[in-house]
């Protein structure tokens, strides 16, 4: 994603008072070395005792739920990447941008996950807004092994639970003029301080085409490794969408809207050079700053060959098919 070169006179955006103050201790404790380099360790003791997180999967009103059934029709040519370290290694700006500093999954564990709704509008047949306990209860949970692969590189390969998008999209009953589906993060500055800098233009958004949308692979994420998801993968609800790069999986949505018009994402409009609408993996593309050739498996280290769509063309690749004119694959 974005590369800002921090000059010699900035501090990192974890160090900031605000932030420091924010984090939870084990934040604290993993970002010591960082901090105590500028003199705030002796801040360490008033954390001692952490009150528990308000944004802890453990207490998630839907957990009776998991685990939910396989679906054995989604097989992985690798293994599943450990729980520690994919929640370990996530994107998710609304929580900072600077992994190297502090786990994102600490500060975006201060978050509640509830009370949370998502609002349906546009081009339906019956706007809505809903709680989410009663969509993922309305909905069919499974799990799904997937691949995951991020703009920068690198990959996983995880268990999501969710509900396939296709079904969501038939329960909305959207009109025929609706052309994209659009999905919209929260916005909530006090708890995410990512979103106090104005260099992104919150709330952080991205979409599909309605025929991207109705395939049989995006999934409507609520869980993962079998149970509810932690924040800092989304929760209570995410996209994920394996043949296309993961910034198009919008994270913690709040509102689904069906639209005629192509929506901007988030990250289109801040460099649309480097980020555009389609957003398909492909190897024989490199994004201008990261080769997309291979990535490296976050889990085992290693590195191999990039799939085009991520290995999933045979689900994806007649979707595009005739599109000669479209930059399918940045
Ligand atoms: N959604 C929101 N709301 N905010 C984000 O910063 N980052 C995206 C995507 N969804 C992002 C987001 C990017 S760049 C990637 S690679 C994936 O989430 C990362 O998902 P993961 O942290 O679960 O691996």
């Amino acid at each position: 994603m974005l590369i800002r070169r921090r000059r010699s006179w900035e501090i990192p955006e974890s160090a900031a008072t605000p932030e420091s103050a924010y984090l939870s201790r084990r934040g604290l404790l993993g970002a010591g070395v960082g901090l105590l380099g500028i003199g705030l360790g002796a801040g360490l003791a008033p954390f001692a005792e952490a009150a528990p997180e308000p944004g802890d999967p453990a207490n998630d009103p839907t957990r009776d739920l998991y685990p939910a059934r396989r679906n054995d029709a989604y097989t992985l040519d690798r293994p599943v990447t450990p729980e520690d370290i994919s929640g370990n290694y996530n994107n998710f700006y609304e929580f900072g941008s600077d992994r190297s500093y502090y786990q994102i999954a600490d500060v975006a564990a201060r978050m509640p996950r509830r009370p949370w709704t998502v609002k349906i509008d546009g081009l339906v047949e019956n706007p809505r807004e809903v709680g989410i306990d009663d969509l993922i209860r309305a909905m069919p949970l499974e799990e799904r092994l997937y691949r995951h692969r991020c703009v920068e590189a690198w990959s996983m390969a995880v268990p999501w639970t969710g509900f396939p998008l296709k079904d969501f999209v038939a329960w909305a009953k959207p009109m025929s003029g609706a052309k994209f589906v659009r999905f919209e993060t929260f916005v909530k500055p006090d708890v995410a301080l990512g979103q106090r800098r104005f260099i992104y233009p919150w709330p952080y958004i991205d979409s599909l085409t309605i025929e991207e949308a109705t395939n049989e692979l995006p999934l409507l994420v609520t869980g993962i490794y079998g149970k509810p998801a932690p924040n800092q993968f989304g929760a209570p609800l995410r996209l994920a969408v394996p043949w296309k790069y993961g910034f198009k999986s919008v994270k913690s949505i709040v509102r689904i809207s069906f639209v005629a018009e192509r929506p901007v994402g988030l990250w289109e409009q801040v460099q649309g050079r480097e980020y555009g609408f389609w957003a398909n993996v492909n190897p024989g593309v490199p994004h201008p700053r990261w080769s997309q050739a291979t990535e490296r498996d976050i889990g085992t280290g290693e590195r191999r060959p990039t799939l085009i769509y991520n290995g999933y063309g045979e689900q994806v690749a007649g979707l595009y098919k005739g599109m000669t004119a479209e930059k399918l694959f940045m």
